[in-house]
């Protein structure tokens, strides 16, 4: 069982506090991805788990044991926390060969010379790098040794994986090969993972759960559906795919919707899941992806938000298109449809399920 459980934790480099009271509960077995832009905390989070680095408060317990607690001054040597770790710079040995690097971690942890043999076998043919065990990093390309550098941490049957921008330096296509890999692998060991990046896409691709963080704290932790469709704030939506952002004045509020007046006098529905009332200056945020173009007026109809405007700008996409539209009131919504617009108008319509209130 290797659940981890990050309580308050908190990080300070002389005057810079790089983590407030970050919490983190992943369940064994899960994959939880730290998803934020630079500085926001990631690999401190990262470092601070695999005992690389002194947090300043707080708490880190793995599997009930505890790595980490601020309140007694207890801190686990990080040779003695077992965890597997790949960082964006995937180091191998560049003097040792292949079955070298894996032997490595074994023999540190004393494992008999033939024990040695089977596991590096397995690891290898876990990342399918078997035919490569005699070569030197500098024989190998930066996806091999990215791959090898995975086997290294596997080879020891860590109880926690820690990765931090393992895929960084792979070019666009082998990259998504890599996380797909990646993820099967993962389910089929089982193993609890932690892992850090600043690319969206990844995170949705990978993570059963996202943490997203901004600027040293937890801004949202939800699935990432959740994370894509129910933003919990307008940092989350910008960050996580690209949202329009409305402003405008609360007029009413019922379970779980709310209608908002735009500056131009127009008044949409958006969603507000959250019991307590929304606050004044929240903005109300619909993805270019989900609203659809028309230069004929839509039926209006309930659960839905219809807009009109002037198309200001067509830029094209390959498959879609990508269309700045004005609606006044100095309001341009970008829109993102396969739909071809001609003309000037058009109208915009959008589900209320896609349109969100969120604080700003
Ligand atoms: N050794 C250090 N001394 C002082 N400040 C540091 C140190 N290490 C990190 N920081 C600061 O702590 C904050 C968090 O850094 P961290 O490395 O965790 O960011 P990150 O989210 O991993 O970013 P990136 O995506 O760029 O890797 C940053 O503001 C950074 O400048
Ligand atoms: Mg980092």
């Amino acid at each position: 069982m290797s659940e981890v459980v990050v309580d308050r934790l908190v990080k300070h480099y002389g005057p810079v506090q790089a983590l407030h009271e970050v919490s983190l509960h992943v369940p064994d077995g899960e994959f939880l991805t730290l998803l934020g832009p630079s500085g926001c905390g990631k690999s401190t989070t990262l470092f601070a788990i695999a005992g690389l680095d002194s947090p300043s408060g707080g708490r880190i317990t793995v599997g009930g044991r505890t790595f980490y607690d601020g309140s007694t001054g207890l801190e686990l040597p990080p040779e003695k926390r077992n965890l597997g770790l790949v960082f964006q710079s995937y180091a191998l040995w560049p003097h040792m060969n292949v079955r070298q690097n894996l032997a490595f971690p074994l023999r540190l942890r004393k494992v008999g010379r033939k024990e040695q043999d089977v596991r590096i076998e397995e690891a290898l043919s876990l990342v399918e790098m078997g035919a490569y065990i005699d070569r030197y990093p500098h024989e190998l390309s930066g996806g091999q040794q990215q791959r090898v550098a995975l086997a290294r941490t596997l080879v020891f049957r860590p109880s926690l994986l820690l990765l931090d921008e393992p895929l960084s330096n792979l070019d666009a296509k082998l990259r998504i090969k890599a996380r797909s890999w990646l993820k099967q692998l993962q389910r089929q060991l089982g193993l609890t993972t932690i892992y850090v990046t600043h690319d969206q896409s990844e995170a949705l691709a990978l993570s059963d759960r996202i943490a997203v963080m901004e600027k040293g704290r937890v801004s949202q932790l939800g699935t990432p559906e959740e994370i894509y469709r129910r933003p919990a704030n307008a940092f989350v939506a910008d960050f996580v795919g690209a949202s329009n952002f409305l402003p405008g004045e609360i007029v009413e509020r019922t379970a779980g919707t709310a209608k908002v007046k735009l500056a131009g006098g127009e008044v949409l529905s958006a969603l507000w899941p959250d019991p307590a009332s929304p606050p004044s200056g929240a903005l109300v945020t619909v993805r270019p992806e989900h609203i659809a173009l028309s230069a004929e007026p839509p039926v209006p109809g309930p659960g839905l938000n219809i807009l009109s405007g002037r198309i200001v700008e067509r830029s094209y996409l390959g498959a879609r298109l990508l269309y700045a539209v004005d609606c006044g009131g100095g309001l341009v919504l970008m829109a993102e449809t396969e739909t071809r617009v001609e003309g000037d108008s058009a109208w915009l319509r959008f589900a209320v399920d896609d349109t969100l209130l969120v604080r700003a």
